[in-house]
């Protein structure tokens, strides 16, 4: 009810390291078309900022898994909510995630999405909280590497509300 948001990383830096990661996939997927999958709703806000800074061909698909209820901690159910609308038979993929915390949520949708046929798959996430990981995942493209807090903006949410914030800020004043 009470809560205050304090900021950890501002929208300058959010801007200034998604160019470079856009940067870096464009060299490393030069001469290829990148095909984007954005995990809803979380990654979504990155994904498009990311999208803009590449300049390799890009395609894009949009699904939902859900691990998450309306509270801060992972309750280890992982559904798919929303599935993708294309095949990935051929395609160099690039999985777009918000955050990785616990990687179940990831470590279930890397499976399912290898055995759809992709050329490639690779996996990008805007922010890691590696104190936290129960199942391992394999990342490739990584923005920021955050401590084990709850954290909210730039598509992350505290049971739907600061998606829309610019900027990543810490909730201060919830459990
Ligand atoms: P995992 O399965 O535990 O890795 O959870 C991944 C999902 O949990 C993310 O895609 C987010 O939707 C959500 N999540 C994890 N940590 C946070 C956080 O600090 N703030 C908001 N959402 C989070
Ligand atoms: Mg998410």
């Amino acid at each position: 009810m009470s809560e205050t948001i304090r900021e950890l990383i501002s929208e300058a830096a959010l801007d200034a390291r998604i160019r470079e990661l856009g940067k870096q996939i464009s060299e490393d997927y030069a001469g290829k078309q990148v095909h984007l999958i954005c995990v809803l709703k979380g990654g979504v806000f990155f994904m498009c900022e990311l999208a803009k800074r590449i300049t390799v061909p890009v395609s894009m698909d949009f699904m939902s898994v859900g691990s998450y209820g309306d509270g801060t901690t992972s309750s280890g159910v992982v559904k798919i909510a929303k599935d993708l609308d294309e095949s990935l038979e051929g395609k160099d993929v690039l999985v777009v995630e918000d955050i990785i915390d616990s990687g179940r949520t990831l470590s279930y949708l890397l499976e399912i999405l290898a055995k759809r046929g992709p050329k490639s798959m690779k996996l990008c996430t805007l922010l890691d909280k590696p104190d936290r990981r129960v199942r391992e995942v394999k990342v490739d493209y990584t923005g920021f590497v955050i401590p084990d807090e709850f954290i909210v903006g730039y598509g992350l949410d505290y049971a739907q509300k600061y998606r829309n914030l610019p900027y990543i800020g810490i909730v201060e004043g919830i459990e």
